[in-house]
């Protein structure tokens, strides 16, 4: 039974992301995020592929990825079994068990890419079989994605979707292991909302997100939803779509069919160029634009009908907290300067891809480069969303 496995609760990390995403620094790899401790290079992952995503497959293309998912592997026999009537069907599939897995990793020691195994297994004992034998340097990605028919009737991939008391009870699990967690999931197979709000509470620190065609509106709503690291996937060929998914709530994008080395080269050298000339890589539109609520940080004063006003009812926080909020944290800081400005602080100003001469005065005359204004918003933002997401939900 999978509950007898199941260890007292571990302290739960209540902070936004803490020590999973980095705040802002514009030097060197910190200015995109840290996973597992790493920081990565560039916010462009690799998301696996069974039968074809391992160590070589990733270190061909390691000068343009952050992170990689290699897999998926299957870890029980069920899975397994599973596997082979997939390979039997015609899908290629890996079948080297534990060893093939060891000796992956042993191909990928000294890369800077952060790695993780994509793993299918029925169950919780499963997983922590694997924690044992490959230690806390890999994150540990559950998929919960995989839809074929064999993988499914052997109470694995999506299947665990519509099981997530035993997706749960599996990142219970990993949690109590002390290591790094993803679940590769679709977006729409329940309710998005309430599946990112469980899995936050069970322990796991990446949702990786395949959108289907659902666009970025899903996104969205996970993003308002938990503080964990948000991956987008599918369809993810153009910096255009990428720059749609960072500036709807997404910490890193993913590539699977698509991952040919000019691919990666251009979306990874178009979020170098984006981050070096904004200060902030995956800054969200503005909220009156459908930005999600990380874009609090370039809210005015709640002062007028405009979706502030709504967005804060439905986060359960009243107009003085979020004026306390955000006085709190930029006091003393450069932010809290600008008489000049609307509301007398750059704290309510606009994004800086907003034309405004007033913000702009300021800026020139303190001096901020706009870069660094942006890296000062990106933490404000943090801030502001550590506090929104600062009590676990029990209603879940
Ligand atoms: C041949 C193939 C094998 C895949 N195997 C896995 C797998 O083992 N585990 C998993 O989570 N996703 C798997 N996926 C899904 C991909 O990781 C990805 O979510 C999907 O292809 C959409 O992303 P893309 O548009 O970048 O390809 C596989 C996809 C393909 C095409
Ligand atoms: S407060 Fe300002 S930036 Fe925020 S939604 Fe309203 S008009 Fe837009
Ligand atoms: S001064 Fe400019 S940037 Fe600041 S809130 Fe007003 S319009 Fe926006």
């Amino acid at each position: 039974m999978a509950t007898a496995l199941i260890p007292s609760p571990p302290p739960r990390q209540t902070k936004y992301q803490g020590a999973r995403i980095s705040t802002a620094s514009m030097r060197g790899s910190s200015r995109f995020l840290s996973i597992n401790g790493k920081s990565v290079n560039t916010p462009v992952v690799l998301a696996s592929m069974a039968g074809i995503t391992n160590a070589a497959y990733v270190l061909e293309r390691a000068a343009h990825v952050g992170a990689a998912f290699i897999g998926g592997f299957s870890l029980d026999a069920a899975s397994q079994e599973a596997s082979k009537k997939m390979a039997e069907a015609g899908r290629i599939e890996f079948f080297g068990g534990f060893e093939e897995i060891a000796a992956e990793l042993a191909m990928l020691e000294g890369s800077d890419v952060v790695i993780g195994l994509n793993l299918r297994g029925s169950n919780p004992e499963a997983y922590a079989a694997a924690t044992r034998a490959f230690g806390t340097d890999v994150v540990y990605e559950i998929d919960a994605h995989c839809r074929q028919q064999p993988m499914i009737d052997a109470h694995c991939g999506e299947s665990l979707l519509h099981n997530i008391g035993v997706l749960c009870d599996i990142i219970r699990v990993l949690h109590a292991k002390g290591v790094c967690i993803s679940v590769k999931m679709r977006a729409g197979v329940t309710d998005d909302r309430l599946l990112a709000r469980k899995l936050w509470v069970a322990g796991a620190d990446i949702l990786h997100i395949d959108l289907m065609d659902t666009g970025y509106t899903r996104l969205r709503q996970i993003r308002n939803s938990c503080p964990l690291i948000l991956i987008a996937n599918n369809g993810i060929t153009s910096p255009e779509r990428m720059m749609d998914m960072f500036s709807h709530g997404a910490d890193m994008v993913s590539l699977a069919r698509s991952a040919n080395v000019p691919t990666l080269q251009h979306l990874d050298r178009s979020i170098r160029v984006i981050s070096e000339e904004t200060g902030w890589y995956n800054a969200p539109k503005q909220l009156c634009r459908g930005g999600d609520i990380r874009a609090l940080t370039f809210c005015c004063m709640p002062v007028k009908q405009c979706p502030l006003l709504p967005t804060l009812e439905n986060l359960g926080m009243d107009c003085q907290d979020y004026l306390a909020l955000k006085q709190g944290l930029t006091v003393n800081s450069s932010l809290s300067q600008g008489d000049q400005t609307c509301f007398g602080s750059l704290a309510w100003c606009c994004k800086s891809s907003t034309p405004c001469m007033f913000r702009d005065m300021v800026l020139k005359s303190l001096p901020l480069p706009k870069t660094e204004y942006m890296a000062m918003k990106r933490e404000l933002s943090a801030g502001i969303v550590e506090k929104i997401f600062a009590d676990v939900p029990t209603d879940c």
